[in-house]
């Protein structure tokens, strides 16, 4: 039998994500500072680094592996670690390895993920109008991502959009944006912008609760809801009418946290505990001190789960309020 992480709660821990860069080619208002800076390439994890560490994991029984930015395809050499990992796919010890990306560079790279086993990919994309997009990004071009994402389905991959609802930018065009994905054979997922790292904007003013799309959105079609699909905090419903899946991140409007499956790993190699919490375990200095042995980092990785905190502490509701958690969402990787 395979090992399985338990924290102090009975929830079963077999869900890594992990964060490879925090560098975008983006800047979404909502994630970054028009004038993030970054981090120096030193407090990166190395791409040796970062296959021991999704290894140690997976040998204390993580099943489904998620790399996510920042923009995971801005690093350099980040198909060499994807074709590495790839390597658990085959011995069967690993279910799922997958990514979350900006789409931006998904032409170039589509053909080689599904090489590697990658089956699945998710897509953050929050708006279908290029001059919304250019806004919400600062810069970005639509058009790219329309030909990643032909690329990505050419490839054979399954894509599934994340659109985070922004109360002044595209409330009223989500509706469009569901009939969009679903008639392209691709689910959808709305997420609830959450306070971490500073930003230009009042968080307030972004603010969606999704409970109030949800309503709208029933008023228009049957929603049923589905069966937790891979577990976690997102709830799933179908559309009858489209017959697409629609998924719901309700950090801020309802808690979800018994069901949580995940912990992730910073870019800079912390063991972060909750996406809601400040503090996480230094994993790097384990992996520095004990190059041939990863004995070590087992034992800090099992020491740190046995303290994962019950839930977030996430709140907006206070207009010039700081953020809850000080790190940006670039370095965590939602
Ligand atoms: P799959 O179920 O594997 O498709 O993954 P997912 O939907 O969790 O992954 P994805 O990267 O698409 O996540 C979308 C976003 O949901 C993340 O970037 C976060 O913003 C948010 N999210 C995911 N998991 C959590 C969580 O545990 N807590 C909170 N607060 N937000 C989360
Ligand atoms: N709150 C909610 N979602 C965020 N994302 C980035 N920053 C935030 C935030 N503060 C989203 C991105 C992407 C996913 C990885 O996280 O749009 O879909
Ligand atoms: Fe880049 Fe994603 Fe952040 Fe946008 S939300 S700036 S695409 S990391």
């Amino acid at each position: 039998a395979r090992p399985v992480l338990i924290d102090p709660f009975g929830r079963r821990i077999d869900y890594l994500r992990v964060s490879v860069t925090d560098r975008c080619d983006l800047r979404c208002v909502y994630c970054m500072a028009e004038r993030q800076a970054f981090l120096p390439r030193r407090d990166l994890l190395t791409l040796e680094e970062l296959d021991r560490l999704c290894t140690g994991f997976i040998d204390l029984g993580t099943r489904r592996l998620r790399l996510t930015g920042g923009e995971p395809l801005v690093r350099k050499g980040f198909m060499d670690l994807v074709r590495g990992l790839s390597r658990h796919l085959e011995s069967g010890r690993l279910e799922e390895l997958t990514l979350t990306t900006n789409g931006t560079r998904l032409a170039e790279h589509a053909d080689d993920l599904a090489a590697c086993g990658v089956r699945r990919i998710n897509v953050s994309l929050d708006t279908l109008d290029a001059d919304l997009y250019r806004r919400i990004t600062r810069g970005g071009e639509l058009a790219k991502v329309m030909v990643g994402l032909d690329a990505a389905r050419a490839a054979g991959l399954e894509v599934k959009i994340n659109t985070v609802a922004l109360k002044g930018d595209n409330a009223g065009a989500l509706p469009d944006m569901v009939a969009w994905a679903h008639g392209r054979g691709m689910g959808l997922t709305l997420i609830e912008t959450m306070p971490l790292g500073e930003i230009e904007a009042d968080r307030m003013d972004q603010y969606l609760p999704l409970s109030e799309v949800r309503a709208d959105f029933e008023a228009r079609w049957t929603l049923t809801p589905l069966a937790r699909r891979t577990s976690g905090p997102a709830r799933y419903v179908r559309v009858e009418e489209t017959g697409g899946t629609l998924g719901f991140i309700t950090p801020m409007s309802h808690s979800f946290c018994e069901a949580c499956n995940r912990v992730r790993v910073t870019c800079t190699g912390d063991l972060v505990l909750c996406l809601g919490r400040e503090d996480g375990v230094a994993l790097t200095p384990v992996l520095r001190n004990h190059p041939d042995d990863d004995e070590p980092l087992r034992e800090a990785i099992r020491a740190a789960i046995l303290a994962k905190p019950k839930g977030h502490d996430f709140r907006i509701d206070r207009p010039g309020a700081a953020p809850a958690v000080a790190r940006p969402m670039s370095m965590t990787g939602g």
